[in-house]
């Protein structure tokens, strides 16, 4: 079928590309040819023709499928919030006066404004849903052992760049409800023991959240983690070019029996360079699988954020707690359930059981790779995936949350100017309605 698809577009590409000739003034034809004449040294030195040739001709590995595409769903949509994250910084200034009404402007005023923010917003949580569904993908099939432990490690810290980057983008719209979670977010961080109040004031710069904080979450978020993510990112992926995808568990089985019986090995990662007639051919076979799931990501992301605005709260105060904390990210709900349920220790242990996953590989080196066969892995896994999913649809389903108790007293008592009083704390209750209190609040919809 791909086949067929790829011949039809070949022959309708050729077919209007001798339209356009036949159609087009030989004068503008004379400035192609004098291009295509400039391309020939820029070639013969860069060796592009070859480089695309050999790309093309590349093979991927026999078993190399559908499975995989959760690593490929992560990159889209990391490309996404690449993109629409440029085009946001065109107009966003991060600054305490101006970070609310330059969101407010990129919304209502800048062309297609709202649906670029929108799908920052939407890919920032789909792209977590993404990354843990391929990490449950590699922790099953036990791709995690050698010889891609380092590549595991290196998703792990992926995994971290991706919860650093949405962690300190929630803060930028700077509004009520991204000001107290944030406060109450780095309130737990410095209940960890040890590093907590360390890695909490380092973050705010300054005894409560303000244009410190909101200073250092921007230059983290658009300077240091794209720099940190890019360098990730290369070695993931030369890392996987160089070891191969891991075969299914029953497809190495099979292979194992071969080479027991020295059979030749067909299940073999193969390099792209010897010229294999075996294994999925990366163009069209591949490329346009890949198409196909971008596709649908953009699809599916496009529709949410045109359905689901993401709302806006009043503009951020620290010297009003307000009445909710409407959560606008997944890790968000994920957070705000545990610190309810379980409290800070509930927090810290989740935080560590996903931590001490980079473990795994040092302590499971056996070549068993049946899921039934490692009966640790299965609970560990099943704990951290899903109690993440438990704890999502419990924080997606409390809707809306006010602070918690006591938080930000303290510093906001420092802050209170003189003849002004902090406004009392509300005390931790039932969920309200998530409807802005406030005249500010965003020109477009309320809670998805
Ligand atoms: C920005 C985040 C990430 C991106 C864009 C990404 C992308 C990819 C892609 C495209 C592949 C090859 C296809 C596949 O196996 O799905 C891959 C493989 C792999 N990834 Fe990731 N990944 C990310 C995060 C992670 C995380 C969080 C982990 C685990 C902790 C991880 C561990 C691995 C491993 C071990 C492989 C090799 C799998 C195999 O050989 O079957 N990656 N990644």
């Amino acid at each position: 079928m791909i086949r067929r698809a790829w011949y039809a577009a070949k022959s309708w590409f050729s077919q209007t590309w001798v339209d356009i000739k036949e159609s087009t003034d030989a004068g503008l034809l004379g400035g192609a040819r004098f291009l295509g004449l400039l391309y020939g040294p820029i070639d013969r030195r860069l060796r592009i023709d070859e480089a695309l040739r050999k790309m093309l001709g590349y093979r991927l590995d026999p078993h190399v499928g559908w499975r995989q595409m959760f690593g490929g769903i992560t990159y889209v949509l990391f490309m996404i919030l690449v993109v629409t994250g440029v085009l946001m910084a065109l107009y966003y200034r991060p600054s305490v006066q101006e970070a609310y009404p330059s969101t407010q402007h990129i919304v209502s005023n800048v062309s297609f404004g709202w649906l670029i923010r929108d799908l920052h917003v939407w890919s920032a949580s789909l792209i977590v849903v993404a990354v843990l569904a391929h990490m449950a993908r590699v922790l099953l099939e036990a791709a995690y052992k050698p010889p891609r432990e380092t590549n595991w490690t290196i998703g792990l810290l992926l995994l971290g760049v991706i919860l650093a980057f949405g962690a300190t983008g929630y803060l930028l719209p700077w509004d009520q409800w991204a000001y107290w979670t944030v406060t109450e977010v780095l309130v737990a961080i410095s209940g960890f023991p040890l590093v907590g109040g360390l890695i909490a004031d380092t973050l705010m710069g300054d005894v409560i959240v303000s244009g410190a904080t909101l200073s250092r979450f921007f230059s983290i978020h658009v300077i240091v983690l794209p720099w940190v993510s890019l360098a990730l990112l290369s070695y993931h992926f030369t890392l996987v070019r160089r070891r191969g995808i891991a075969p299914p568990v029953h497809v190495e089985e099979q292979s194992v029996g071969r080479r027991r019986r020295g059979a030749p090995n067909p299940q073999q990662h193969q390099s792209a360079d010897d010229g294999s007639q075996q294994g999925v051919r990366f163009f069209p076979t591949h490329l346009l699988r890949s198409l196909s799931v971008t596709v649908l990501v953009l699809a599916i992301a496009v529709t949410l954020a045109v359905l689901y605005p993401r709302p806006f709260g009043p503009p951020a105060n620290p010297l009003v707690v307000p009445h909710e904390l409407v959560s606008t990210w997944v890790p968000v709900d994920v957070s705000l359930a545990l610190l309810r349920y379980l409290g800070i220790w509930g927090f810290i242990v989740f935080t560590l059981l996903g931590v001490s996953l980079v473990l795994l590989p040092l302590f499971d080196r056996g070549p068993e790779r049946r899921i039934r066969k490692r009966p640790v892995v299965a609970v560990l896994g099943l704990l951290f995936f899903g109690g993440f999913v438990v704890l999502w649809l419990v924080g997606r389903g409390i809707g809306s949350l006010p602070p918690s108790e006591g938080i930000g007293q303290e510093a906001r008592q420092e802050r209170v100017v003189p003849g002004e009083r902090a406004a009392p704390l509300p005390r931790v209750g039932p969920a309200r309605p998530a409807v802005p209190s406030d005249s500010a609040a965003g020109e477009r919809g309320n809670t998805p």
